[in-house]
């Protein structure tokens, strides 16, 4: 496989988001009447900010106007960037920092692709906004995954053939996003919730740049 584009998706794949995100629904659910779980959760994961709620008033089984899912959407976002906005660079999943840089040294390109339309205020707070040649989030992109739009959208900021770029995706519809722009996909994940992925590995702790190439090789 020829490979020159990295595309990194952010929340659970460079940095876990995960959970000031689910701290944040959760307070949204309490007073709204009910819970919201961690399995819960899970469904969130690499889902916009409005399809998010809808799947929360879905375990709530609570029906509200469009006005209504806006203001509370907002009102979510709101506690979430309070809390991101204290991240610091220590947050950074394992590995994350060394893998990006040694793709940079190594003279890969590199591009976010995130459904976040917070994706800056994290990366600057982890200071890495840096290493990507390109960055593409939720600010820039209108359709969703599974839909490609974010990685093509990356691919061709790089100027690379989507065919020549690997994507590092931690959600289902991350992997399904990719394959759809016919991209080789790595999820960072369990064979139960990333059962399409093309290769699968625990995080970029036990997977160094000399494992990619070697993957790649083959
Ligand atoms: C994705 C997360 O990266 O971004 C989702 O996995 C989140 O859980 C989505 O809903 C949108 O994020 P934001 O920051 O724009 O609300
Ligand atoms: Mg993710």
């Amino acid at each position: 496989m020829k490979v020159e584009g990295l595309i990194f998706d952010l929340d659970g794949v460079i940095v876990d988001t995960a959970k000031y995100h689910y701290l944040a629904w959760k307070e949204l659910a309490k007073e709204l009447g009910f819970d919201f779980s961690e399995k819960d959760n899970e469904r969130l994961k690499g889902v916009s900010r409005m399809q998010s709620l809808d799947i929360l008033l879905e375990v709530g089984k609570i029906e509200l106007p469009d006005e209504k899912k806006q203001e509370l959407a907002e009102k979510k976002n709101r506690q979430y960037v309070a809390m991101i906005k204290k991240m610091t660079p220590d947050e950074l999943l394992p590995g994350a920092l060394n893998f990006l840089k040694s793709a940079k040294a190594k003279g890969y390109k590199t591009a976010l692709g995130s459904a976040s339309k917070n994706a800056m205020i994290i990366l600057n707070r982890l200071e890495i906004a840096g290493l990507f040649d390109v960055i593409i989030d939720g600010t820039k992109v209108s359709k969703a995954k599974p839909d490609p739009e974010v990685f093509l959208a990356g691919a061709k900021a790089l100027n690379i053939k989507a065919e020549n770029c690997v994507v590092f995706e931690d959600a289902a519809a991350g992997v399904e996003a990719a394959h759809n722009g016919n991209m080789f996909c790595i999820g960072i994940g369990t064979p139960e919730n990333l059962p399409d992925a093309d290769f699968l590995i625990s995080g970029f702790g036990k997977f160094t740049i000399n494992d990619f190439e070697e993957l790649i090789k083959q």
